[in-house]
Protein backbone atom coordinates (compact mmCIF):
# COMPACT_ATOMS: atom_id res chain seq x y z
CA UNK A 1 0.00 0.00 0.00
CA UNK A 2 1.06 3.41 -0.73
CA UNK A 3 1.66 4.92 3.10
CA UNK A 4 0.40 8.17 2.09
CA UNK A 5 -2.67 6.02 1.84
CA UNK A 6 -2.36 3.93 5.09
CA UNK A 7 -5.42 4.89 7.06
CA UNK A 8 -4.43 2.75 9.99
CA UNK A 9 -4.94 4.05 13.17
CA UNK A 10 -7.02 7.19 12.26
CA UNK A 11 -10.29 8.07 13.34
CA UNK A 12 -12.41 9.14 10.84
CA UNK A 13 -16.10 10.84 10.83
CA UNK A 14 -18.49 10.78 8.56
CA UNK A 15 -22.33 12.65 8.95
CA UNK A 16 -24.55 11.11 6.45
CA UNK A 17 -22.13 8.48 6.07
CA UNK A 18 -25.00 5.72 6.53
CA UNK A 19 -26.21 6.20 3.01
CA UNK A 20 -24.56 6.20 -1.08
CA UNK A 21 -21.64 8.18 -1.67
CA UNK A 22 -21.11 9.22 1.79
CA UNK A 23 -21.00 5.48 2.89
CA UNK A 24 -18.75 4.84 -0.22
CA UNK A 25 -16.59 7.45 1.52
CA UNK A 26 -16.86 5.82 4.87
CA UNK A 27 -15.44 2.36 3.32
CA UNK A 28 -13.06 3.57 1.67
CA UNK A 29 -11.40 4.70 4.95
CA UNK A 30 -11.82 1.52 6.42
CA UNK A 31 -10.38 -0.32 3.46
CA UNK A 32 -7.60 1.99 4.45
CA UNK A 33 -7.30 0.43 8.16
CA UNK A 34 -9.35 3.66 9.52
CA UNK A 35 -11.77 3.53 12.52
CA UNK A 36 -14.64 4.90 11.33
CA UNK A 37 -17.88 6.19 12.62
CA UNK A 38 -21.22 6.50 10.37
CA UNK A 39 -23.60 9.40 11.55
CA UNK A 40 -27.46 9.32 10.12
CA UNK A 41 -30.90 10.26 11.07
CA UNK A 42 -32.27 6.77 11.01
CA UNK A 43 -30.66 4.39 13.76
CA UNK A 44 -31.42 1.15 12.09
CA UNK A 45 -29.85 2.73 8.93
CA UNK A 46 -27.18 3.96 10.63
CA UNK A 47 -26.56 0.20 12.47
CA UNK A 48 -26.68 -1.11 8.83
CA UNK A 49 -24.02 1.22 7.70
CA UNK A 50 -21.61 0.20 10.28
CA UNK A 51 -21.89 -3.32 9.84
CA UNK A 52 -20.82 -2.84 6.18
CA UNK A 53 -17.89 -0.43 7.11
CA UNK A 54 -16.96 -2.77 9.93
CA UNK A 55 -17.28 -5.67 7.22
CA UNK A 56 -13.95 -4.19 5.49
CA UNK A 57 -11.99 -4.81 9.02
CA UNK A 58 -11.53 -2.26 11.93
CA UNK A 59 -13.53 -0.61 14.67
CA UNK A 60 -16.68 0.76 13.17
CA UNK A 61 -19.14 2.81 15.03
CA UNK A 62 -22.63 4.48 14.31
CA UNK A 63 -24.41 7.23 15.56
CA UNK A 64 -28.13 8.85 14.54
CA UNK A 65 -28.37 12.84 14.85
CA UNK A 66 -29.84 15.17 12.41
CA UNK A 67 -27.31 17.71 11.41
CA UNK A 68 -29.66 20.45 12.36
CA UNK A 69 -30.00 19.79 15.84
CA UNK A 70 -26.19 21.65 16.84
CA UNK A 71 -26.55 19.84 20.57
CA UNK A 72 -27.16 16.03 19.02
CA UNK A 73 -24.19 16.78 16.56
CA UNK A 74 -21.83 17.78 19.63
CA UNK A 75 -22.70 14.53 21.65
CA UNK A 76 -22.10 12.91 18.33
CA UNK A 77 -18.51 13.93 18.50
CA UNK A 78 -17.87 13.42 22.22
CA UNK A 79 -19.50 10.15 22.19
CA UNK A 80 -17.34 9.25 18.75
CA UNK A 81 -13.11 10.78 20.35
CA UNK A 82 -14.40 8.46 23.53
CA UNK A 83 -15.50 4.98 21.46
CA UNK A 84 -12.44 5.55 18.93
CA UNK A 85 -10.13 6.66 22.02
CA UNK A 86 -8.58 9.43 20.36
CA UNK A 87 -8.89 12.70 18.84
CA UNK A 88 -10.74 13.16 15.12
CA UNK A 89 -8.07 13.13 12.32
CA UNK A 90 -11.20 13.14 8.99
CA UNK A 91 -14.11 14.79 9.57
CA UNK A 92 -16.96 14.19 6.41
CA UNK A 93 -19.49 16.63 6.41
CA UNK A 94 -21.89 15.00 3.47
CA UNK A 95 -25.28 14.82 4.92
CA UNK A 96 -27.97 16.66 2.44
CA UNK A 97 -31.25 16.91 1.27
CA UNK A 98 -32.58 17.98 -1.88
CA UNK A 99 -36.06 17.75 -3.73
CA UNK A 100 -36.44 18.79 -7.07
CA UNK A 101 -38.81 21.97 -7.22
CA UNK A 102 -39.17 25.76 -8.98
CA UNK A 103 -39.00 28.15 -6.48
CA UNK A 104 -42.53 29.01 -6.91
CA UNK A 105 -43.56 25.00 -5.89
CA UNK A 106 -41.23 25.62 -2.66
CA UNK A 107 -42.41 27.27 0.86
CA UNK A 108 -40.22 29.10 2.54
CA UNK A 109 -39.87 26.07 5.11
CA UNK A 110 -39.16 23.47 2.04
CA UNK A 111 -36.04 25.71 0.99
CA UNK A 112 -34.93 26.53 4.79
CA UNK A 113 -35.37 22.70 5.23
CA UNK A 114 -32.60 21.89 2.73
CA UNK A 115 -30.58 24.93 3.56
CA UNK A 116 -31.01 23.72 7.31
CA UNK A 117 -29.16 20.22 6.50
CA UNK A 118 -26.49 21.40 4.09
CA UNK A 119 -25.32 24.81 4.89
CA UNK A 120 -25.96 24.76 8.82
CA UNK A 121 -25.39 21.27 9.32
CA UNK A 122 -21.93 21.79 7.94
CA UNK A 123 -21.23 24.89 9.88
CA UNK A 124 -22.51 22.69 13.00
CA UNK A 125 -20.68 19.65 12.14
CA UNK A 126 -17.45 21.79 11.92
CA UNK A 127 -17.95 24.04 15.17
CA UNK A 128 -18.84 21.11 17.21
CA UNK A 129 -15.95 19.28 15.71
CA UNK A 130 -13.21 21.75 15.85
CA UNK A 131 -12.10 21.24 19.83
CA UNK A 132 -12.02 17.06 19.22
CA UNK A 133 -9.39 17.18 15.76
CA UNK A 134 -6.22 16.40 15.83
CA UNK A 135 -4.24 19.59 15.86
CA UNK A 136 -2.03 19.98 14.18
CA UNK A 137 -2.73 17.37 10.89
CA UNK A 138 -6.78 17.42 11.00
CA UNK A 139 -8.42 16.69 7.53
CA UNK A 140 -12.00 18.14 6.55
CA UNK A 141 -13.91 17.20 3.59
CA UNK A 142 -16.92 18.54 2.59
CA UNK A 143 -18.88 16.96 0.67
CA UNK A 144 -20.56 19.63 -2.19
CA UNK A 145 -22.07 19.62 -5.25
CA UNK A 146 -22.41 21.10 -8.65
CA UNK A 147 -25.01 22.95 -7.81
CA UNK A 148 -22.66 25.65 -5.96
CA UNK A 149 -21.28 26.58 -9.11
CA UNK A 150 -23.54 26.39 -11.89
CA UNK A 151 -27.20 27.56 -11.62
CA UNK A 152 -29.80 24.59 -12.23
CA UNK A 153 -33.34 24.70 -12.44
CA UNK A 154 -35.75 23.38 -9.60
CA UNK A 155 -32.61 23.93 -7.36
CA UNK A 156 -32.75 27.15 -6.16
CA UNK A 157 -32.28 25.94 -2.30
CA UNK A 158 -29.51 23.44 -2.70
CA UNK A 159 -27.48 25.77 -5.44
CA UNK A 160 -27.64 28.63 -2.06
CA UNK A 161 -26.63 26.20 0.15
CA UNK A 162 -23.83 24.07 -1.46
CA UNK A 163 -22.66 28.25 -2.67
CA UNK A 164 -22.35 28.71 1.36
CA UNK A 165 -20.82 25.32 1.86
CA UNK A 166 -17.80 26.05 -1.11
CA UNK A 167 -17.37 29.62 0.72
CA UNK A 168 -17.31 27.88 4.44
CA UNK A 169 -14.44 25.25 3.05
CA UNK A 170 -12.52 28.36 1.48
CA UNK A 171 -12.81 30.45 4.88
CA UNK A 172 -12.00 28.12 7.58
CA UNK A 173 -8.87 26.80 5.40
CA UNK A 174 -7.84 30.65 6.19
CA UNK A 175 -9.05 30.69 9.99
CA UNK A 176 -8.13 26.93 10.91
CA UNK A 177 -4.81 26.90 8.46
CA UNK A 178 -2.59 28.28 11.31
CA UNK A 179 -3.95 25.44 13.43
CA UNK A 180 -2.78 22.81 11.13
CA UNK A 181 -6.42 21.99 9.63
CA UNK A 182 -7.14 21.68 6.51
CA UNK A 183 -10.27 22.49 4.87
CA UNK A 184 -11.34 21.13 1.41
CA UNK A 185 -14.57 20.83 -0.40
CA UNK A 186 -15.08 17.75 -2.77
CA UNK A 187 -17.68 17.97 -5.17
CA UNK A 188 -19.53 14.95 -6.65
CA UNK A 189 -21.00 14.86 -10.12
CA UNK A 190 -23.88 12.92 -11.19
CA UNK A 191 -23.25 9.53 -9.01
CA UNK A 192 -25.09 6.17 -10.34
CA UNK A 193 -27.37 4.57 -7.98
CA UNK A 194 -27.47 7.26 -4.92
CA UNK A 195 -30.78 8.69 -3.46
CA UNK A 196 -29.91 12.25 -5.00
CA UNK A 197 -29.36 10.85 -8.52
CA UNK A 198 -32.52 9.27 -8.36
CA UNK A 199 -34.56 12.46 -7.37
CA UNK A 200 -32.74 14.15 -9.94
CA UNK A 201 -33.36 11.78 -13.19
CA UNK A 202 -35.43 9.87 -12.62
CA UNK A 203 -35.89 8.39 -16.06
CA UNK A 204 -34.11 6.41 -18.68
CA UNK A 205 -34.21 9.36 -20.45
CA UNK A 206 -33.15 11.64 -18.14
CA UNK A 207 -30.34 9.33 -17.24
CA UNK A 208 -29.25 9.40 -20.64
CA UNK A 209 -29.43 13.19 -21.19
CA UNK A 210 -26.78 12.98 -17.97
CA UNK A 211 -24.77 10.80 -19.01
CA UNK A 212 -24.21 12.89 -22.69
CA UNK A 213 -23.52 15.60 -20.87
CA UNK A 214 -20.66 14.42 -18.20
CA UNK A 215 -17.41 14.64 -20.93
CA UNK A 216 -16.60 11.45 -19.50
CA UNK A 217 -19.68 10.24 -20.81
CA UNK A 218 -20.64 7.92 -17.85
CA UNK A 219 -21.99 8.57 -14.28
CA UNK A 220 -19.83 8.26 -11.34
CA UNK A 221 -19.59 5.15 -8.36
CA UNK A 222 -19.14 6.37 -5.03
CA UNK A 223 -15.64 4.97 -5.54
CA UNK A 224 -14.83 7.37 -7.79
CA UNK A 225 -15.48 9.99 -4.97
CA UNK A 226 -14.23 7.92 -2.00
CA UNK A 227 -10.98 8.04 -3.64
CA UNK A 228 -10.45 11.63 -4.04
CA UNK A 229 -11.46 11.95 -0.13
CA UNK A 230 -8.73 9.28 0.59
CA UNK A 231 -6.13 11.91 -1.22
CA UNK A 232 -7.96 14.74 0.32
CA UNK A 233 -7.01 13.48 3.66
CA UNK A 234 -3.75 11.65 2.93
CA UNK A 235 -0.39 12.88 3.59
CA UNK A 236 0.09 13.13 -0.12
CA UNK A 237 -2.61 16.28 0.22
CA UNK A 238 -0.59 18.11 3.33
CA UNK A 239 -0.37 21.29 1.08
CA UNK A 240 -3.99 21.39 0.18
CA UNK A 241 -6.59 23.48 1.28
CA UNK A 242 -8.84 25.72 0.59
CA UNK A 243 -10.08 24.01 -2.91
CA UNK A 244 -13.19 22.81 -4.04
CA UNK A 245 -12.40 19.24 -5.80
CA UNK A 246 -14.12 17.98 -8.27
CA UNK A 247 -15.09 13.99 -8.83
CA UNK A 248 -17.34 14.11 -11.73
CA UNK A 249 -16.10 13.52 -14.54
CA UNK A 250 -16.13 16.56 -16.30
CA UNK A 251 -19.60 18.03 -15.26
CA UNK A 252 -18.78 21.00 -13.80
CA UNK A 253 -16.22 22.00 -16.70
CA UNK A 254 -18.91 21.35 -19.26
CA UNK A 255 -21.11 23.43 -16.86
CA UNK A 256 -23.73 20.64 -16.60
CA UNK A 257 -26.29 22.03 -18.62
CA UNK A 258 -27.33 18.61 -19.54
CA UNK A 259 -28.17 17.59 -16.32
CA UNK A 260 -30.07 20.83 -15.48
CA UNK A 261 -32.08 20.25 -18.49
CA UNK A 262 -33.32 16.47 -17.74
CA UNK A 263 -34.01 17.57 -14.23
CA UNK A 264 -36.91 20.02 -16.39
CA UNK A 265 -38.18 16.76 -17.87
CA UNK A 266 -36.86 18.13 -21.39
N1 LIG B 1 -41.62 20.04 -3.36
C1 LIG B 1 -41.89 21.15 -2.65
N2 LIG B 1 -41.74 21.23 -1.29
C2 LIG B 1 -41.30 20.13 -0.65
C3 LIG B 1 -40.99 18.92 -1.31
C4 LIG B 1 -41.18 18.89 -2.74
N3 LIG B 1 -40.90 17.80 -3.46
N4 LIG B 1 -40.56 18.02 -0.39
C5 LIG B 1 -40.61 18.63 0.80
N5 LIG B 1 -41.04 19.90 0.65
C6 LIG B 1 -41.28 20.88 1.72
C7 LIG B 1 -42.41 20.45 2.61
O1 LIG B 1 -43.67 20.74 2.05
C8 LIG B 1 -42.12 21.24 3.88
O2 LIG B 1 -42.55 22.57 3.76
P1 LIG B 1 -43.94 23.08 4.49
O3 LIG B 1 -43.75 22.82 5.94
O4 LIG B 1 -44.04 24.53 4.15
O5 LIG B 1 -45.04 22.26 3.85
C9 LIG B 1 -40.60 21.30 3.91
O6 LIG B 1 -40.15 20.97 2.58
C10 LIG B 1 -40.03 20.33 4.87
O7 LIG B 1 -40.52 19.04 4.54
P2 LIG B 1 -40.46 17.84 5.58
O8 LIG B 1 -40.79 16.58 4.84
O9 LIG B 1 -41.24 18.18 6.79
O10 LIG B 1 -38.93 17.93 5.98
P3 LIG B 1 -37.96 16.89 6.53
O11 LIG B 1 -37.11 17.63 7.46
O12 LIG B 1 -38.62 15.66 7.00
O13 LIG B 1 -37.14 16.48 5.20
C11 LIG B 1 -36.20 17.19 3.12
C12 LIG B 1 -36.17 17.29 4.63
C13 LIG B 1 -37.39 17.99 2.62
C14 LIG B 1 -34.91 17.76 2.54
C15 LIG B 1 -36.38 15.74 2.63
O14 LIG B 1 -36.39 15.71 1.23
C16 LIG B 1 -35.29 14.82 3.18
O15 LIG B 1 -35.40 14.36 4.29
N6 LIG B 1 -34.26 14.57 2.44
C17 LIG B 1 -33.14 13.75 2.94
C18 LIG B 1 -32.73 12.79 1.94
C19 LIG B 1 -32.28 13.43 0.68
O16 LIG B 1 -32.74 14.49 0.31
N7 LIG B 1 -31.38 12.80 -0.01
C20 LIG B 1 -30.84 13.32 -1.23
C21 LIG B 1 -29.55 13.95 -0.93
S1 LIG B 1 -28.86 14.69 -2.37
Amino acid sequence: MNANFDFNKRNVLVFGGTSGINLGIAEAYAKCGARVGVVGRNPEKAEAARQAVAAHGGDAFCYSADVRDFEAVSAVHKTFVKDAGGSIDVLVSGAAGNFPAPALGMSPNGFKSVVDIDLMGTFHVLRAGFEHLTQPGASIINVSAPQASIAMPLQSHVCAAKAGVDMITRTLAIEWGPMGIRVNSVVPGPIDGTEGMARLAPTQKMRDAVEKAVPLQRMGTPADVADVCLFLASDAARYVTGVILPADGGAVAAGSAGMGMSSMGH
